[in-house]
């Protein structure tokens, strides 16, 4: 039982909580020790054993000689040794596999393997691929040398791939063996059709990850887009109680962030998609604390808990050591993917690259900043220039406004930022732009208008004035609304917003053809993340936006899996 369920007191704190962690703030911001005081009178703080190494770091790294869309050299491929200890001879893999970043000619491919019996040094894994999941025929495969420097993971850059393919794969360390891994290559040139799982915020404490399960046995997907909040980095019982953290505190230190990746890939059902699924992802605040900004986030104490540089040097660290994302230069995340002619995603990171603090009094401050001079730069180039069917912006934080609230820590805490964006949409002609968000734990469609509120700037009967859409997904399990809330005053009071569910968590399935951009909501039943046993999602609404019409339509039935999609996986065993 959730520690918020307890008392009416608690309850209340636990709303606190959610605002908090939503960012949602009615004009003001809390602070960390308002929501301690809320929570502290009726919580205990629990404890759960520890489980994983400490170790120091240097990401080793080699050149593999490709530049893909956006990136440098390829990093990863085996290098030399990079630990003096005696060589590994025994692992277990104990945290699945995983894969992502997918370009039409490669893909990471991601491991992490255990040493058996307290063994420090290096240890060579070794990784094949093939196009069928027996590996009758191997298409590539090598080694990649890992040690307790880099904690121990594995990261492989896999060249020479055919684009909008289907490939297997699995590590081994001697007899041992990985799970087998399933992933797919972006395809090239002309596409008729893709499909994403979009998800966001898996605050595990919550409850259990029935969604990612669900995400995990879709067959046809292109690729997970994970739009942040993979991991939380709160202390035990703070924010959730269904399920305990290792480490138990707030994670601080490098050795705190790996452990919590650590114990997040001990849960089956996020090994399941990962195992089933090649994943596009980007951080939020929680990768590293709640409501982050470039220099400081509102609950790090830097006179118990350091520097805020160095504990998000750290979080970084962990980050790209446990995620199957390929790395740019210095913690740099924004990045794009081309699918062919009909998708140029572009992956914002709202958070810790360029922004400014979120202050209330300033906002209107025009030298305030969401992504940076240099991203924000790049994001107006790239939806500029793209000659794709649709622009997608997958990001964090919500574009459009919801009133009553008004939400600091979006976009409309940015006014000035956000004016820049929505002015470069108004001058794209026929811009078809897609704008997908996670962070605020609730499901919505709207149309993205510079003032939705105004008759002059947008009118809600004909669509004139609507610059795009925006699409937000649930969260996995972290909290919103009540699952009962009305938001009917919600639709009357906001004429651009056309859907809306705050209470259910989920995720949202992106279909997209060259005639029209579908996003279809599957929702678990209110309850169900307090369960262990499997729950299941089920159908709750469809939006659309159509070819040139940059507005939003209504949906209709969830557009139809594909027939006869490549084999799952043969599931983990034990
Ligand atoms: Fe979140």
């Amino acid at each position: 039982m959730a520690a918020e369920d307890d008392t009416g007191a608690a309850r209340a704190a636990g709303v606190a909580i959610a605002a908090l962690v939503c960012g949602i703030v009615a004009g003001t911001m809390l602070t960390r020790r308002d929501l301690l005081a809320g929570v502290g009178a009726s919580v205990a703080l629990g404890t759960v054993a520890a489980g994983c190494e400490d170790t120091a770091a240097t990401p080793a790294a080699a050149d593999a000689g490709f530049t893909p869309v956006d990136a440098p050299a390829a990093p990863y491929d085996s290098g030399p040794p990079v630990d003096g200890g005696p060589a590994v001879a025994a692992v277990d893999f104990l945290h699945g596999v995983a894969s992502g970043d997918p370009l039409p000619d490669r893909v990471m491919l991601w491991t992490r393997v255990t040493p058996r019996m307290g063994a420090d040094g290096t240890a060579v894994v070794r990784w094949e691929t093939s196009t069928t999941p027996d590996f009758a025929a191997v298409v590539t495969s090598g080694t990649f040398n890992t040690a307790a420097s880099r904690d121990y993971t594995v990261k492989v850059d896999v060249g020479g791939l055919s684009p909008a393919t289907t490939y297997y794969y699995r590590f081994s360390v001697g007899e041992t063996r990985s799970p087998v891994g399933r992933t797919r290559t972006a395809p090239a040139g002309t596409v008729e059709r893709l499909r994403f799982a979009v998800v966001s915020c898996s605050s595990l404490a919550h409850g259990y990850f029935h969604a990612y399960r669900d995400v995990a046995e879709r067959a046809d997907l292109d690729a997970v887009l994970h739009l942040g909040d993979y991991i939380y980095e709160f202390q035990n019982n703070l924010y959730g109680g269904v399920r305990p953290y290792d480490p138990p505190t707030s994670a601080v230190t490098l050795s705190d962030y790996r452990r919590r990746h650590a114990w997040y890939k001990r849960d089956a059902d996020l090994r399941a998609a990962h195992q089933q699924h090649p994943f596009i992802a980007i951080w939020d605040d929680h990768e590293f604390a709640n409501n982050a900004w470039r220099d400081g986030a509102d609950n790090h104490l830097p006179e118990t808990e350091g520097l805020w540089s160095t504990r998000k040097a750290a979080a970084m660290q962990a980050y790209f050591e446990w995620m199957p994302i390929r790395e740019l230069d210095n913690g740099r995340i924004w990045r794009r993917f081309a699918f062919g002619n009909l998708i140029d995603l572009s992956l914002l990171d709202t958070r810790i690259w360029g922004r400014s603090m979120q202050e209330a009094e300033v906002s209107n401050d025009p030298s305030r900043m969401l992504l940076g001079a240099d991203q924000e730069q790049w994001l107006l180039a790239n939806l500029a220039s793209s000659t794709a069917r649709w622009k997608v912006i997958g990001q964090q934080v919500q574009v459009g406004a919801i009133r009553p609230d008004l939400n600091l820590d979006g976009w409309e805490g940015y006014p000035v930022a956000r004016t820049r964006l929505l002015r470069a949409l108004a001058t794209m002609r026929s811009s078809n732009v897609a704008v997908l968000t996670g962070d605020i734990h609730s499901s919505w469609a709207m149309d993205i208008a510079v003032d939705p509120f105004s008759a002059g700037s947008y009118n809600a009967a004909t669509g004139q004035g609507s610059l795009g859409v925006e699409f937000i997904t649930p969260a996995i399990t972290s909290p919103g609304d009540h699952p009962n809330a009305d938001v009917a005053p919600l639709l009357a009071q906001n004429p651009h917003l056309r859907y809306g569910n705050p209470g259910l968590r989920g995720f949202m399935i992106l279909d997209c053809t060259h005639e029209r951009l579908q996003a279809a909501w599957f929702h678990l039943p209110a309850g169900s993340i307090e369960q262990r046993e499997r729950q299941r999602t089920a159908f709750s609404a469809a939006w659309s936006t159509l070819q040139g019409a940059n507005r939003l339509s209504p949906g209709g039935e969830p557009a139809a899996p594909r027939d006869n999609p490549p084999a799952l996986a043969p599931w983990e065993t034990a």
